[in-house]
Formats: C-alpha cells, structure tokens, sequence
C-alpha cells in the first residue's frame, strides 16, 4: 500500500504555503511536483559530471553517455518497449506528436487521405495533423463521442473508410479523463493497415502502460507531467515505423557523414532524430522520476488515485451548486460551480491556496461536445490526500457565495 503520509515528505514543494495556506496542489494534469531524488540527480549531473553527451573521448563524457542511454533503457522498460532503440527524446509531447505528424504524416499522407481525431484532442494532438491534413489535402475527421463523452470501438467503425490512414487519439483526455479502448482501436485499425498514434501525456504518468499489450505504434509523452522535469518528451515508434519516419530537426549528433555536394548519410534510430545537444539534465532527472515511480509502483499509485478520486467525485455530486462533467472517468475532474465563471472559481480557489485549472485546458474542440464554453479541472496525483478532497470540498461549498466571497 502507497505510503503517502511519507511519499508527501518526499516532495520539497508540498511545504510550500500560498495565500498563508498550505499549497494543495491539485494542477497534476498541467504539470507534477519532483521529488527531491530527481531534483538531487538533476543537481548531480550540474555539479559533478557535466559533459556534452555523444561527443567527447573523455570520462566524463562516458559517463554522461552511459547514464543518458541507461535512461532509453529505463523508458523502454518502463513501458514495456521491446528495445531501447524504440525510444527517441524530444523536448515534450508536443514535441514527440509534431515530430509523427511532420516526419511520418507529411511523408506518407497523399491527397484524399483521411486523418481521424476527437474532439477530446488536446491542441497538440490537433494543430500539426491540421497543418499536415493541409499541406497534403487530406481530411481529418472526428470521430463521435458518446453520450458522456467517450470514443468506443463502435464509434471509431463507424468513421473508419477507405481513405483512412491514420487515427490520432488520446489514451487518456486531459479534459474529461476518459481511458479510450486503445488496445482494440489498434486490434482494428491494423487489420485495414491504419496507424494509430496515441497521446499518452495524461495515461503514462497515473498507470502501468504496455505498448507491446496496447500494439500501438507511436506513443507521446512527457518527462514534467511524471515528477521529472521540463523540456523532456518521448517519442515511443515501432522500429519500422520509426526506420521510415523523417527527422525534423537536422544537425551535429543525427549524421553519419555529410558531402559538400549536399550528401547526408543519417545515423540510425533514435540518434537521427536528436540532433543538437540534448536535454541532458532532463533526460537524467526523466531517469530518476522513473526509478521514483517503479519504486512506488505504478499499480499502486493507479489503484490509489482511482479511489480518491471516486472520495471526491462521490462528494461533489452532493453539493447541489457543483456541475461534474465525468464523474465515472479515470483522469482530471472537470466541473463547474454552477453560475460561476470557470477563472473567477479557480481564482477562488487560489486565494485558499488551492491550485486548479480553469479554461479551455487547450482542447478547444471539446466546446463541440460539453454544453459549456470553459470548465474548472482538478487534477489528482498520488502525494494528494483525502485531507486535501475535504478542503478543496468546503470550498467548493461556498457555492452561489461564491463571488461575494471573492469580491468581499
Ligand atoms: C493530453 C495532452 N497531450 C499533450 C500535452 C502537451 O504536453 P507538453 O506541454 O508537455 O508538450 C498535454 C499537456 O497538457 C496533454 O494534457
């Protein structure tokens, strides 16, 4: 069982005040807190063994060569990927999905072909399949969300036709914190030649993901939304895939050899797509998060957001002022306090050292589906406690004074 009296003390932030309350952080979905082991392993790298990666003939530099690959090792174990070569580092999800769509859509998309997202997509997810669909002449189409919000399998048929060559799809939304069936989309998908890419930014931090159960074939994430730290994504591609996919960015570290007349010879995957230093500091504060997380238990840490996050659904669909959008999902709670605009409530919250989200959460197809414009999200993670629910509760409770309260 998850300690988490003990797991919070491991978390300098956690002893931080705002507005003279205890931070109660509930801003997982946007970005984690780091527990002080990544923070130490990020400080090690800076004070005892800076080097570049991939250059030098020197200990160091081994040293930093050997730690940053043992971390491609880690990610691959962590989701279960059969190599780790399967493993490319970018500098975010964002960066891992413009990185499928310019350098395996542009490539492989022709004129009439069809893209399908959801309106659950975060702009991530959706911007550079526009951009690409655009440049190509390619269709992107949506497919339906039922009646709570969710892709099924059947809706997901229902889209499918001759044209389809790609699905792009969250695992879990950032917005309403649905699981899709990823592993029967692919089962599907793959028996009319479709690829599916999944945004894996708000599912690989909260569960164990397995990418050779899923049979998924790319697989985006980030390194801050799993206690490590910024500027540090990861791009999961079966090896073909990955083989025919183009890179974005060229430079030192990516070529084999180059000729004046324009000749490049590229390095092998992953390495000709990391061109230019990388994150390294990331990339080695990525690998402690991960031996953080393992250590916990990914089970465990699913298993014990899933009950509290069922504390605080259970109690906000008592309160007669409380709109909760997807009380039976998995991920983010999204909600309004009714009559309240979205920022004036988190606003609110804020001033009792509550932090949530409020806003669009950049998945501003969803207004297609919700029957509002903007939405209050609190976002779990597994340092968040029951005594922190019942704060966060009474708030929540202050319901049609709420403004008063804000303005005095
Ligand atoms: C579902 C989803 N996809 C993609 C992203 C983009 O992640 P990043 O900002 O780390 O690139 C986010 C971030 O909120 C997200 O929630």
């Amino acid at each position: 069982m998850l300690d988490v009296e003990q797991v919070r003390k491991d978390f300098p932030m956690l002893s931080v005040s705002m507005h003279d309350h205890p931070l109660i952080y509930l801003d997982n979905g946007a970005t984690t807190l780091k527990p002080q082991s990544v923070i130490q392993a990020i400080c090690e790298y800076l004070s005892s063994y800076s080097a570049n990666a991939h250059r030098g003939d020197y200990d160091l530099s081994h040293r930093v060569d050997e730690t940053f690959e043992n971390v491609r090792q880690k990610v691959a174990n962590f989701i279960h990927a059969p190599k780790k070569e399967n493993i490319v580092f970018t500098y975010g999800a964002s960066d891992s999905l413009n990185l499928v769509a310019y350098g395996y859509g542009l490539t492989h998309l022709q004129e009439d072909d069809e893209i399908i997202l959801s309106f659950q997509e975060h702009a991530s997810n959706t911007l550079p399949w526009f951009d690409v669909s655009r440049q190509k002449g390619c269709r992107i189409q949506y497919v339906t969300l039922d009646q709570d919000g969710q892709i099924t399998l059947e809706h997901i048929k229902e889209t499918i036709n001759e044209h389809t060559k790609i699905i792009a799809i969250s695992h879990i939304s950032n917005v309403l914190g649905y699981l899709n069936p990823i592993k029967e989309i692919c089962q599907y998908a793959h028996q009319k030649g479709i690829i599916v890419v999944v945004d894996g930014a708000q599912s690989v931090p909260h569960m164990p993901v397995d990418v050779e159960e899923l049979d998924c074939d790319f697989l985006a994430f980030s390194a801050h939304k799993m206690c490590g730290p910024t500027g540090v994504g990861i791009l999961y591609g079966k090896l073909n895939l990955l083989e025919e996919t183009s890179p974005t960015r060229l430079g030192g570290g990516s070529n084999s050899r180059y000729y004046k007349d324009g000749q490049v010879t590229l390095k092998k995957v992953p390495a000709k797509f990391e061109a230019g230093t990388p994150n390294i500091e990331g990339v080695i504060g990525l690998g402690s998060a991960i031996d953080y997380l393992t250590q916990l238990s990914m089970k465990e840490i699913h298993e014990y957001e899933l009950s509290l996050r069922r504390y605080a659904v259970d109690q906000l669909l008592q309160l007669d002022n409380v709109i909760v959008y997807n009380p039976d999902a998995q991920g983010p709670i999204a909600f309004n306090i009714k009559g309240v605009f979205s920022q004036d409530a988190a606003s609110l919250f804020n001033t009792y050292g509550i932090a949530i989200r409020a806003g669009h959460h950049c998945a501003k197809l969803l207004d297609n589906y919700l029957e509002t414009n903007t939405t209050c999200r609190a976002s779990l993670y597994f340092y968040n406690t029951r005594e922190e629910i019942d704060q966060f509760i009474e708030i929540c409770k202050k319901g049609d004074d709420f403004l008063d309260a804000f303005f005095g």
